[in-house]
């Protein structure tokens, strides 16, 4: 059972944070009635009601765990690996969840691909994210048209672009259409995009209109990913001596914080050392030739970020890099020449645990790739 703090649920989040929650459980409804209707039909074949279940379990697990996230419930982490996903998988899912809703508007989904299957972390919110663009251009798609996905994964992040054959976005709206309140669309509420593009910003990715060929909207997704397969799910990870022979550096300027991790990495077997500015990290990095992995947090290496990523990118034990901190943006890019993965805080020892498992994964030595 793990501690919660004194403060009262609601003061955890904010009303737009709220509203962009609920906007995203109605995304998840609306895929869910989409294909509730598509199994009731009477010529429904098996095939259908199948993939209808699967669909709707999934769609209304998301929006459970939005909502009791929102609530500030505790248990939403309860199995962390599972926010941890595989490129093509999300995209399977998201083409097969959102395929009534194009059906119904008479739009064709294609997707292109290029580059590996990545790993990519919140995997859930990636898909929150581009449930909502996708939604959007099938609303603004004309008939017979094509809604595209294109996902390229060859440059170290995973990008999406999402493309549609619409009207477009006027160029005088797009330096306001992320901050809300600008719905062109019947029944349009106005939140959708505003909150994908908080949310992609605070899983250390980006979201931005692009200048593309007309006619239609384009829109990219940059998220942060990690090259090899995901591991497979096993709770008892949390409790093995997993990191016995690996040696970790906590940079956090945050004392508790960095006692907290430094205690618990400890416990289950490494050796860690703790840097509590930018230039102790530099100078841990000059003087210890073998770091399997940073822990780091953005305000202490805020104003030496690029000695920090060039001294990383350099060192001769190539540390992985776990960015934890409750303010990524920019940091996906930045890090585009190490191994990173992204935590953001508030968090549980057991993300963190479950975080250094996969940014280690992709190492040829050490307990976590036996
Ligand atoms: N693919 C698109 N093509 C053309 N315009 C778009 C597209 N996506 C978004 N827009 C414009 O941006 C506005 C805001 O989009 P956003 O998703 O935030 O809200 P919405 O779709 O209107 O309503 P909701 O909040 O319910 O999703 C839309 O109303 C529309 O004017
Ligand atoms: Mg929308």
């Amino acid at each position: 059972m793990k501690e919660r703090d004194s403060k009262p649920a609601t003061s955890r989040v904010d009303v737009s944070e709220v509203l962009g929650v609920l906007h995203d459980v109605s995304n998840a409804l609306t895929v869910i009635l989409g294909w509730v209707g598509a199994a009731r039909a009477p010529s429904a074949p098996r095939d259908l009601v199948d993939d209808a279940l699967s669909v709707i379990e999934r769609r209304a697990r998301m929006a459970r765990d939005m909502a009791r996230e929102a609530l500030g419930a505790e248990g939403v982490e309860v199995d962390g690996l599972a926010r941890m996903q595989a490129v093509d998988g999300i995209v399977a899912e998201l083409l097969k969840a959102l395929s009534q809703e194009a059906t119904k508007g008479n739009v064709s989904l294609r997707v292109e691909r290029r580059g590996p299957n990545v790993t990519i972390l919140q995997a859930a919110a990636a898909t929150q994210v581009l449930t909502n663009l996708l939604l959007n251009a099938i609303a603004f798609s004309p008939d017979s048209s094509t809604v595209t996905l294109d996902v390229d994964t060859s440059r170290g992040t995973a990008n999406f672009r999402v493309s549609d054959e619409g009207p477009g976005i006027e160029s005088s709206r797009r330096a306001t259409l992320f901050s809300g309140g600008a719905s062109t669309r019947p029944g349009g509420a106005g939140v959708g995009l505003r909150h994908a593009h908080a949310l992609a910003s605070a899983c250390g990715g980006s979201l931005a209109i692009v200048d593309a060929h007309p006619p239609g909207a384009h829109f990219e997704l940059g998220w942060p990913c990690m090259q090899g397969t995901p591991l497979p799910v096993r709770p008892s990870l949390r409790r093995l001596p997993l990191f016995a022979g690996r040696t970790f550096v906590v940079c956090d300027d945050d004392h508790d914080v960095a006692e907290l991790l430094s205690t618990g990495l400890e416990a289950r077997g490494a050796d860690v050392v703790i840097a509590s500015t930018g230039s102790a990290l530099l100078n841990v990095l000059r003087e210890h030739k073998q770091i399997d992995a940073v822990l780091l947090d953005r305000s202490p290496v805020a104003e030496q970020l690029v000695p920090v990523v060039d001294a990383l990118a350099s060192h001769p034990s190539r540390p992985a890099v776990l960015v934890i901190t409750g303010a990524a943006e920019g940091l996906g890019v930045e890090l585009a020449s190490v191994r990173s993965l992204m935590l953001r805080k508030p968090f549980e020892m057991g993300d963190v645990i479950e975080g250094l498992a996969v940014v280690l994964g992709g190492t040829t030595d050490g307990p976590m790739s036996k």
